[in-house]
């Protein structure tokens, strides 16, 4: 879900609509805004993108306030209707609540108020929330005060912003295991789930740490934890500014960050490295004794992030010759893994806050392995948990289906390859130089692949009536075919899906009939024989009557005779083809949902952070 908060001189709706349309890519079943006006709050909320709620303020304006809070909704507890939109009231109509994750406890808090009189309108557990305030406030006067005592009663995950009717230019937030950001600006402040909700107005930021609760005034920024003792805060410089949250002349977020991935992958490269010097991570909490200790890696994450993993996984062995594993997030704790101190646990994640993936690396450490997280979000939960980080720096991803962001991750996933192959001596350590400069390359290699993209553009408009596609690839380009195919899920809703090209005989070459598109990735020509084995793959699908749509490398001339459509991909070593081979794929779907007319950067029922379990 997506929140904002805001006190000041400006018009708060003004400041909170456009926060909103800013972080509407974190859900948007529904959404809402609350003012205090004259003693009252006054607010709106409407089922279904934000352009309902849009409508419903043209229909029935609100009046002009300073002090506000909005919320655009990814549905957990109860449909996405009006009633259970965010904000909720008290009974009382006095206090207003927004909401991000989950109240675990929430069944027997509400028995308890219902026991007490009070009477629910939604099936949210946010309105308890609203019902616990109200009680709260009959006690203390003070709205920080009551929403510590309150917070205090909570269990699970939540980002709680309240306003009080009773209290004009006060706005208070609360976190736990859930993002909340301040923007602090003159004469105003701001709260958000992240900082692109007032980038426009201030980059200067303000951290708040777990279990946190932040009471914003006009002219001020108080931090305490649930108890009431003041709080540490850290201040940060947000890098990059509003242009970067806007679609620049693109017909959607997803195409413009397309188009940015040469420079996500040169920006996430730069600085790491000087010439025979040693390989430069973030920040590194691990020493070199300890990582040399490290027998076992295991990364883990969900989604796209999930196959850059595995992308992980053929550099960390290849290059460090250390066992690797690679997991989903939300598989991990469960199946009792093995871990201890010489265990290293990678993560991956874009936004630093998706839940599966928090809880995990929490398990990882309770185990006492040690966790580096590779993400592309200053100050989110994961680094800040984590023992070391490599930032990417792709900037902000808004589009839900995630592109730039995984291109550099797969980057940052090298980086780490060759750093820990570097502190452990191995041979391709000596060798950084140049793979470096090899990695230095792609970005021209993504930007031809940019240049041609029309070719998928028409590719689209010829399978536009394909109720399902498939995607094949070996080693590397394994992950990239799955990657291919959850694309066009994520983005066309058409049944699609990746298989190991290797495997498809072993069972799902059962399903090909004629006609059937499917993408093979061909790995470029070396001393193993992947791409030979890989020819033969196409042959045995078009001998079955698949239309093959074949990825493979200029001056690969063997693929020729058996491909329907051929993209040519620039020459680069195995391991890194993903960096291109994924580019075209991505066009494809963005270009496939495009023509069925979805809406290509929110696409149904998904959300880009997933702060729930
Ligand atoms: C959500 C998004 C995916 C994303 C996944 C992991 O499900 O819809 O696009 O890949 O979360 O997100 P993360 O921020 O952890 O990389």
């Amino acid at each position: 879900c997506g929140i904002v908060g805001y006190v000041g001189q400006r018009s708060a709706l003004d400041v909170v609509m456009g926060g909103l349309r800013r972080l509407e890519y974190r859900g948007y079943d529904s959404g809402g805004v609350a003012l205090v006006h004259e003693g009252e709050i006054l607010s709106a909320k409407k089922a279904g993108k934000l352009v309902n709620l849009d409508a419903e303020l043209a229909a029935h304006p609100l009046p002009v306030a300073h002090t506000g809070i909005g919320h655009t909704r990814w549905a957990t507890h109860g449909a996405p209707n009006d009633v259970n939109a965010h904000p909720h009231l008290d009974a009382t109509g006095r206090v207003a609540v927004v909401h991000n994750g989950i109240i675990e406890n929430f069944a027997s808090l509400r028995n308890e108020l219902e026991a007490r009189g009070h009477e629910m309108l939604s099936e949210t557990d946010t309105e308890v929330v609203a019902h616990l305030l109200h009680d709260e406030l009959e006690r203390t006067a003070d709205l920080s005060d009551a929403v510590r005592a309150v917070c205090r009663r909570l269990e699970g995950a939540f980002t709680l912003v309240i306003c009080d009717a009773d209290q004009p230019d006060v706005v208070v937030g609360a976190r736990r295991n859930s993002p909340l950001v301040v923007g602090r600006g003159e004469g105003e402040n701001f709260l958000g789930s992240d900082v692109a909700a007032f980038i426009e107005y201030t980059r200067n930021a303000v951290e708040l740490g777990q279990d946190q609760v932040v009471t914003i005034t006009p002219d001020d920024i108080v931090v305490t934890d649930f108890d009431g003792r003041p709080a540490e805060t850290k201040e940060y410089h947000v890098d990059w500014d509003v242009s970067a949250a806007e679609k620049g002349g693109f017909e959607w977020f997803m195409l413009k960050e397309i188009d940015e991935q040469p420079s996500a992958v040169a920006d996430t490269l730069r600085g790491r490295h000087s010439p025979g010097g040693l390989l430069q991570l973030d920040e590194m909490r691990i020493s070199d004794t300890e990582l040399r200790e490290v027998d076992k890696i295991i990364v883990i994450a969900c989604g796209t992030s999930f196959y850059a993993a595995m992308v992980a996984k053929y550099a960390i062995e290849h290059w460090t010759r250390t066992p690797c594993e690679v997991e989903l997030a939300s598989e991990f704790r469960y199946r009792d893994p093995i871990l201890n101190k010489s265990t290293l646990v990678v993560t991956i994640s874009q936004s630093g806050e998706t839940m599966d993936t928090l809880m995990a690396i929490r398990y990882a450490r309770q185990q006492r392995a040690r966790v580096l997280s590779i993400c592309n979000t200053n100050g989110s939960t994961i680094p800040r948990e984590s023992d070391a980080v490599i930032y990417t720096h792709a900037g902000p991803e808004v589009a839900v289906a995630s592109t730039k962001g995984f291109l550099a991750q797969v980057v940052a996933c090298y980086l780490l390859a060759l750093y820990i192959a570097q502190v452990k001596g191995m041979k391709y350590g000596d060798e950084i130089d140049g793979i470096l400069a090899e990695i230095g390359r792609i970005p021209d290699g993504i930007q031809r692949m940019l240049d041609e993209g029309d070719q998928m553009r028409k590719l689209a408009t010829e399978l536009a009536g394909s109720r399902s596609i498939l995607f094949l690839g070996r080693h590397v380009g394994y992950p990239v075919a799955l990657e291919g195919a959850l694309k066009l899920k994520e983005l066309a809703y058409i049944h699609a899906e990746g298989f190991a090209a290797g495997e498809l005989k072993h069972g799902p070459i059962a399903v090909i009939e004629q006609g059937l598109p499917v993408f093979v990735i061909v790995p470029p020509k070396g001393r193993d024989q992947l791409q030979e084995k890989t020819v033969s793959n196409i042959q045995e699908i078009r001998a079955r009557g698949a239309r093959t749509i074949v990825l493979a490398e200029d001056g690969d001339e063997d693929v020729v005779p058996y491909a329907d459509h051929l993209i040519r991909l620039p020459k680069v070593p195995t391991l890194l083809q993903p960096l291109v081979s994924t580019v075209p794929l991505q066009i494809f779907a963005a270009e496939f949902a495009s023509q069925l007319g979805h809406d290509v950067d929110q696409p149904r029922n998904l959300a880009k952070s997933v702060t729930v379990e």
